[in-house]
């Protein structure tokens, strides 16, 4: 069963593919094995501890065979949920419920230790795309248990009203309708080309640091050093301010509107909103979708005529960061798009899957900055994959959706549960045994068997 989610990528296709009993057994297995107790670690070794936005994604995949496993996700990243003090409400974008070397920066680099007061466990400063409404949502479409539901939905929906708040209030203090992000971890998308031009004003940082990323998969699938030194910089900036949440909207070196966190946090406080609806929390809902409303308005501020698509934005300098990325295709996730730019950019999503064998690469395979195996510089992400495939279908166009759905399934077949993939070849890169890889399997098999 280990073997199919790490088998290394073969190049004979037909014969040579996992069957479907295959990935089912090795998906399941997947997270079986990256289970800590109550959360799911992404993947041995390289990541062991819980990260934000794989719990939403694998809770997922825990829902389609065992759904309070599913829920206790959720309440173990909320163990991690600021309580009190400025940044009240912010979910980290790593929880440190346990103790692990093989990680750096660790719990010893980022000053949150557990005072019992703002904090229960020890955390990051920073935080990650909150999809979890979003996953939350199609988890009460996947024939939810009513009894576990009602156990579990209302406190789990009260934390997640609490983060949105925060996003809001400390990451849009200005009201523009446009949310910030203060660190390239908080986008998920380490080290997209997109913050190339935004990680130039950041200083790098002069102290010594070991890191253990490498020892774990090849340096020529991670980011450089230089980008490292930045983001240390930037971890310890927050320290330094005390993570005073004003102080680091006026005065943190990178501050980004990224279409991928805007378009996600939008997608997910509608669907949050609709939540609250159903709790009878209705002052919630109704704040909710105002944000979403003034988001709306904001959004075709980070239209790219030139690109064809939406893209983020360096709120330093105010200059769109016109690098192709696919994060700009997650506003249809978000139903952020604009009726006057969707065929526009249906076309250039459809151009980017015919320029390559896999669908879809994270940076456009014909810029200079695509690297096909580096990260978040060009491979595959099938969760992102699926964000978007959504979000196509909701927004009509289902030819392409269906058409990165075959891709999808596709890699699943060829490559098993890598972290992420070569869009040339198909070839899994980065860690194995990756558990929303195998969450997005799951969940997509699941979706498909209710249509069949
Ligand atoms: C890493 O360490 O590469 C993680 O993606 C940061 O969240």
């Amino acid at each position: 069963m280990h073997k199919v989610a790490c088998w290394p990528h073969r190049k004979q296709v037909g014969s040579d593919m996992y069957s479907e009993k295959e990935l089912l057994e090795a998906a399941r297995q997947t997270l079986i094995d990256n289970d800590r107790g109550g959360y799911t670690i992404p993947t041995a070794g390289l990541y062991p501890f819980q990260w934000n936005w794989d719990a939403g994604v694998t809770a997922l995949g825990w829902m389609t065979f065992d759904q309070q496993r599913a829920w206790d996700e959720f309440h173990a990243l909320l163990r991690g949920q600021w309580q009190s003090g400025p940044q009240e409400g912010l979910i980290p974008h790593i929880v440190f419920h346990q103790a692990a070397s093989s990680y750096f920066p660790g719990p010893d680099q980022w000053g949150c230790e557990a005072d019992g007061v703002v904090r229960q466990v020890a955390t990051t400063s920073i935080t990650q795309p909150p999809l979890h409404a979003s996953m939350i949502a199609a988890m009460l479409q996947m024939n939810a248990d009513a009894q576990i539901t009602q156990k579990n939905l209302l406190p789990i929906v009260q934390g997640l009203v609490r983060h949105h708040r925060w996003w809001y209030r400390c990451r849009d203090p200005l009201d523009t309708g446009l949310v910030f992000s203060s660190h390239p971890w908080e986008s998920g998308m380490d080290n997209s080309p997109a913050w190339d031009e935004p990680l130039k004003a950041v200083p790098r940082t002069t102290r010594a640091y070991t890191r253990k990323d490498l020892g774990h998969v090849d340096s020529s699938m991670r980011p450089t050093q230089e980008f490292y030194d930045r983001v240390v910089y930037l971890m310890d900036f927050n320290r330094e301010v005390g993570f005073d949440p004003g102080r680091i909207a006026k005065e943190s070196p990178y501050r980004v509107n990224d279409i991928g966190i805007i378009s996600i946090l939008n997608g997910a406080s509608l669907q949050l909103a609709s939540l609250c609806e159903g709790l009878g929390l209705q002052d919630d809902a109704l704040f909710l979708r105002a944000r979403c409303a003034m988001t709306a308005r904001a959004i075709g501020q980070l239209w790219s005529e030139k690109l064809g698509q939406y893209v983020s934005r360096d709120q330093i300098t105010g200059q769109l960061l016109e690098v192709p990325t696919h994060a700009g295709f997650l506003s249809w996730h978000g139903r952020l798009v604009e009726p006057a730019h969707d065929a526009r950019q249906l076309a250039t999503l459809l151009a980017w899957m015919h320029e390559t064998p896999y669908a879809l690469p994270s940076t456009r395979s014909s810029h200079p900055a695509f690297e096909p195996a580096r990260y978040w510089r060009g491979p595959i992400w099938q969760h992102l994959s699926a964000l978007i495939q959504d979000g196509l279908a909701r927004a009509g166009h289902r030819g392409a959706s269906d058409l990165l759905a075959a891709s999808m399934q596709s890699l699943f077949s060829q490559s098993g549960f890598y972290e992420d993939y070569r869009p040339l070849t198909g070839a899994g890169v980065g860690g194995t045994h990756f558990s929303w890889t195998a969450a997005t399997y799951l969940f997509g098999r699941h979706v498909q068997s209710l249509r069949a």
